[in-house]
């Protein structure tokens, strides 16, 4: 097999995937799509390659995959639709917004036969695979409780820069929407599938920033209590409060392991319980682990080499014709407990079953299954982004977001 000629659509995370892909791993970038004509060209001049404002058209390119990072609501049917013109797609999260886009693109990959890999960086940084290889190794024993952070502390210049439109999905998202940075590095260390939420939101209070100087209508954060399928519990925390922190901790029957929160926060620190059987080893240990491969080209990497992992990944997989470990079941149950987890907090914390889409007898209840509150499918009975409701930016906050837009060379229509 030749190199892999891959697209990608969405130049701004995008670019970050057409520069590994040119890189190593035999992919080779032929084509890129954006609706934003300017910085596509600015893109497309760097890596000296097709671009494409329309989507089918860029479809029709001669090449063999697509990778999306185009709105974060809107990868499903994209998804669909280049499974459908016979490519190999690479998804951003979420791999669906919607119950009934889950079911849809899983039976698209079905039908296509395709490989689909969902582009979870967080599990493949060095302290999640590390953990994931104690785990297997039996170290901590049984998982039994976890706990996953995605916390990112924003200015609102910053915030407006990358959320530039009144509708962009930045600012309405709700606050347990981007889960899966939180959920998927739990997942993949101890190979669990969540069964069941309970979730609550936590929203701006009123000396905050961001509802002064951004277009944000969605609550600051969310905890999210997953069960898993073994009967585990884990406490998820996402997004927007102060002080960052990407952090993963989990506590099996003989132990417990986690990244450190200060300082490094590559090391892994295990903590194995000697009374539990006859140890040698010493109780705690506090360690930088490496990479189980390709230790210096994920080093180079951005998200903590992550990134490097999704291009290998899925360039193995379509080598070999075997879906990767985030194939499609996968991405769409770690996607879906952030609408599934707003449900619950709009009920005050109600449980909430994730269903298990692999049954096909499971998929009936959720096929048409389109509760958003994305504004542009609005519709009675779908949810406002806030569980305070319809909250509108106030007049000065909007024009202090479109000053910055406007600095970006955003153009509103
Ligand atoms: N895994 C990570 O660490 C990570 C980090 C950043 C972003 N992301 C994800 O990457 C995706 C993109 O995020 P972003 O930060 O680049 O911001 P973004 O969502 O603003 O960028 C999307 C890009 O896609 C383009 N686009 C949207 N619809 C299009 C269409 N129909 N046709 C052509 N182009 C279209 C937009 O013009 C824009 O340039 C999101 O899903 C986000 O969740 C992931």
């Amino acid at each position: 097999m030749g190199d892999i000629r891959v697209g990608v659509i969405g130049v701004g995370r995008g670019s970050g995937f057409a520069r590994g892909a040119g890189t190593h791993l035999g992919m080779e970038l032929v084509a890129l799509c954006d609706t934003w004509e300017e910085k596509l060209q600015e893109v497309g001049k760097q890596f000296s390659v097709t671009t494409y404002t329309d989507y089918d058209r860029f479809l029709e390119h001669d090449m063999d995959a697509v990778i999306l990072a185009n709105y974060f609501h809107q990868h499903a049917p994209y998804a669909i639709k280049a499974l459908q013109a016979g490519k190999h797609v690479m998804s951003e999260t979420a791999a669906c917004s919607t119950l009934a886009e889950g079911v849809a693109l899983i039976e698209a990959v079905e039908k296509s036969g395709r490989i689909y890999m969902f582009a979870e960086n967080y599990p493949y940084m060095v302290f999640n695979q590390e953990m994931r290889r104690l785990h297997q190794q039996g170290k901590v024993g049984t998982f039994m409780y976890g706990e996953g952070e995605y916390v990112h502390s924003m200015h609102p210049d910053n915030t407006n820069r990358i959320s530039p439109g009144v509708d962009h999905w930045r600012n309405w998202i709700p606050a347990t929407y981007y889960c899966t940075h939180a959920l998927a590095p739990i997942m993949y260390i101890t190979d669990t599938r969540p069964v069941w939420v309970n979730a609550q939101v936590i929203t701006y209070p009123k000396d905050h920033l961001t509802p002064k100087m951004t277009a944000v209508r969605h609550d600051a954060a969310s905890v999210i209590v997953v069960r898993m399928d073994n009967g585990a519990v884990a406490k998820l925390l996402q997004v927007s409060l102060r002080g960052d922190g990407v952090w993963v901790r989990i506590h099996g029957s003989h132990g417990l392991m986690e990244n450190l929160r200060t300082g490094d926060s590559n090391m892994v620190r295990l903590v194995r319980e000697q009374y539990c059987e006859e140890r040698t080893d010493p109780g705690e240990q506090i360690y930088r682990p490496d990479f189980p491969v390709h230790h210096e080209e994920a080093m180079r990497a951005g998200h903590g080499g992550g990134d490097f992992f999704m291009n290998y990944h899925f360039a193995e997989a379509i080598r070999t014709g075997k879906q990767p470990y985030w194939d499609v079941y996968r991405g769409v149950a770690c996607s879906i407990v952030g609408p599934l987890a707003y449900r619950s907090a709009l009920k005050g914390g109600d449980g909430v079953a994730v269903p298990d889409l692999r049954k096909k007898s499971e998929r009936k209840k959720y096929v048409a299954d389109e509760w958003t509150p994305d504004p542009a499918r609005r519709k009675r009975g779908y949810p406002w982004p806030s569980v305070e409701g319809d909250i509108k930016p106030t007049a000065r906050a909007l024009a202090y977001a479109r000053k910055v837009w406007k600095s970006i060379g955003y153009e509103e229509r």
